[in-house]
């Protein structure tokens, strides 16, 4: 008979291992890709704070060129210490826009009624997070805040195609009444691309009202675009509403001169839990929902949708980890997630 592992698609993906749970989180996900029937070939680049520090900018160098070869990454929780391993790889690979979906998950307790589901798209550089600012004497300080053309335009090509795809509806956000240059151009840029996709539906707010209306009326709201900083802020927001701070995913996107996504490294929102670490205790819901994206932008969609799928299903049945109130560790809820995704993709199959 032939071996049928070696028929299996295969994808070169850079893992780029990290501090603290980053090994359990790292386990979890091989035993969860082995269920897969599709092969990730893992290109593993060593981020952790003890090789950063050994051998310095050699790490970055090792990792853009993993990525650029992969073209696609997923990335573990890393201390930021002497620097922002993060920071450094959106800089170096030109990772302009932040895709955070924030959903509630049935059954994970959260104080907030009404259901959520937000794509958040950020424009992962400038705004304000660019410059640190400076004093004026002893008693004043400015700061730039800087808006370009390009990470809008690409941030608003990513929003409206994906509201294209998934029949959203599109809402800008940001302060263009106060801030007219930046935050103008902002939505002047915005408008243009809207034009292009005249089938998507697209809403302007001001800032500080679509945080009350995300409260209020979630349901309005589907794909939301804002410059970094209010990106930042939405997304911290909405995960508290949705009662999971701790289990967010985030897409971090490079494009071509085409708008086609050319890099797109895939990361949990939490970081290194050192209070928990190599206990076995991690939960490695956020990490799957990175990887469920990453599968997605690879094009298998059916694999990407049963690990979602079966992640947040074990969720609701009451399968979680400590953190979320249940008696599961690391390795046995990710054993239960491939044990379900492999259920449900060979059934579908078949
Ligand atoms: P943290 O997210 O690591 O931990 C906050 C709390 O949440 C802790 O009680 C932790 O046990 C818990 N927690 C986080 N992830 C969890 C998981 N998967 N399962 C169960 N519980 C989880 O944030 P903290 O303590 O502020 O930062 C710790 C280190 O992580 C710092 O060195 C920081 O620089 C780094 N960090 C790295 C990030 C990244 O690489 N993307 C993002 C945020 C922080």
């Amino acid at each position: 008979m032939s071996d049928v592992s070696s028929m299996r698609p295969t994808y070169r993906v850079t893992e780029l291992l990290g501090d603290g749970i980053g090994p359990e989180l790292s386990r979890a996900i091989h035993r969860l890709a082995d269920a897969l029937p599709i092969r990730l070939d893992f290109v593993e680049v060593d981020l952790t704070l003890e090789n950063r520090r050994a051998r310095g900018k050699a790490v970055y160098d090792e990792a853009v060129e993993a990525i650029t070869a992969t073209q696609v990454a997923l990335k573990h929780p890393t201390i930021t210490a002497e620097e922002s391993p993060n920071a450094i790889l959106r800089r170096r690979l030109d990772l302009s826009v932040i895709h955070r979906p924030v959903y509630t998950i049935p059954g994970v307790p959260t104080n907030f009624r009404p259901e959520l589901y937000l794509d958040i798209i950020r424009i992962a550089t400038g705004g304000t997070y660019d410059d640190p600012g400076r004093m004026i004497g002893d008693d004043g300080a400015v700061s730039l805040r800087i808006v370009e053309r390009r990470p809008v335009t690409e941030a608003a090509r990513y929003a409206f195609n994906l509201a294209r795809k998934t029949q959203k509806i599109v809402t800008s956000a940001s302060k263009y009444t106060i801030q007219k240059g930046t935050d103008g151009l902002f939505e002047k840029v915005v408008a243009e691309v809207a034009r292009q996709f005249p089938e998507v539906a697209h809403n302007v707010e001001l800032f500080d009202a679509l945080l009350g209306k995300v409260i209020m009326k979630p349901e309005k709201f589907q794909i939301v675009l804002v410059l970094n900083e209010y990106g930042d802020f939405l997304s911290d927001m909405a995960c508290g509403l949705a009662g999971s701070l701790g289990i967010g995913a985030s897409s971090n996107l490079g494009f071509d001169a085409g708008a086609v996504v050319r890099v797109a490294m895939f990361d949990a929102a939490h970081g290194t839990a050192p209070d928990i670490a190599g206990k076995n205790l991690a939960n490695p819901t956020a990490i799957f929902l990175a990887l469920s994206m990453l599968l997605y932008q690879l094009g298998e969609i059916s694999a990407g949708q049963a690990v979602r799928n079966s992640t947040l299903d074990l969720l609701r049945e009451g399968i979680r980890t400590r953190d979320l109130g249940g008696t599961e560790s690391t390795d046995s809820f990710a054993d239960a997630v491939a044990a379900e995704v492999s259920r449900r993709l060979s059934s579908s199959h078949f």
